[in-house]
């Protein structure tokens, strides 16, 4: 009962209708955990997550970031190095990595035997030929397309201890000249022989050798030839093959 102004004594207001407590205040009001009073001050209060709910959403969020970072990091890098080893399977003339076998390379080795100057290897992968040729006293150098496959291989002739005599360069093989070897070796694909047997024949001075491993050249007629299979391996000298030239 409340007094009004007059004096009389008035029926007191009826209470507001209880709030529904909170999720979990009810658990909390039954079961224990914090002080009811407390936990009815805070839902009056507005929505504000207790101290530890508030640190657990950073922490939350912070996971969200590094796991998109991490995933979006991840998706980059497997872009970036998949995609040299992509592109040459796209190109006019398909020519993939594919290394020489280690019979390959002996045979291309036994070619070299007797042979002076400075051996290239075009399109040289992870640099294996021109590190045999380098191991065997050449000058050698290695031009590929795919920067992955020019520095392993320049790691790789490091680790061997030939990298004063065993060069790689990013290059594309058709935008170089190798007039300057006294020995080049391929191992390519049918498809590109016909227009490598050109550029060589254009460039090369007549004391030079070229080595084809696994697909010979169409035209060329071989002064040797070495090994079986996939391991085959040709070897056509230009002072020899400019003399006996039929081709138009
Ligand atoms: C069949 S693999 C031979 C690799 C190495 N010579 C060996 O025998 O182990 C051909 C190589 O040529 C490279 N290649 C493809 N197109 C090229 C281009 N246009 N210029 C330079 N290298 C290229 C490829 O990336 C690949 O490593």
């Amino acid at each position: 009962m409340v007094e009004s102004t007059s004096g009389f004594l008035l029926p007191s207001p009826p209470p507001p209708p209880p709030r529904p407590p909170p999720a979990g205040t009810l658990a909390m009001e039954r079961g224990g955990g914090a002080p009811p009073e407390t936990l009815r001050e805070e839902g009056q209060l507005g929505c504000v997550p207790p101290p530890g709910l508030e640190a657990s959403c950073v922490k939350k969020s912070s996971w969200g970031f590094l796991f998109t970072g991490i995933v979006g990091g991840t998706l980059v890098a497997v872009y970036a190095v998949a995609t040299p080893f992509i592109t040459p399977a796209l190109r006019r003339i398909c020519l993939p990595f594919v290394p020489a076998t280690t019979k390959q390379i002996e045979n291309v080795v036994k070619m070299l035997r007797g042979r002076r100057g400075s051996v290239v290897d075009v399109g040289s992968g992870d640099g294996r030929i021109v590190i045999a040729a380098a191991k065997e006293g050449f000058a050698a150098a290695g031009y590929e397309l795919n920067p992955w496959l020019v520095w392993y291989s320049r790691y790789r002739a490091w680790r061997e201890g030939v990298q004063g005599s065993a060069k790689f360069y990013i290059s594309d093989l058709w935008k170089v000249s190798f007039s300057q070897y006294s020995n080049v070796v391929i191992f390519g694909v049918p498809q590109m022989m016909p227009q490598l047997e050109k550029k060589l024949e254009l460039e090369l001075e007549d004391n030079a050798r070229v080595i084809a491993c696994r697909f010979p050249f169409p035209h060329w007629t071989p002064d040797q030839v070495t090994g079986e299979g996939i391991d085959t391996v040709w070897a056509y000298d230009m002072s020899t093959f400019r003399g006996r030239e039929t081709r138009p």
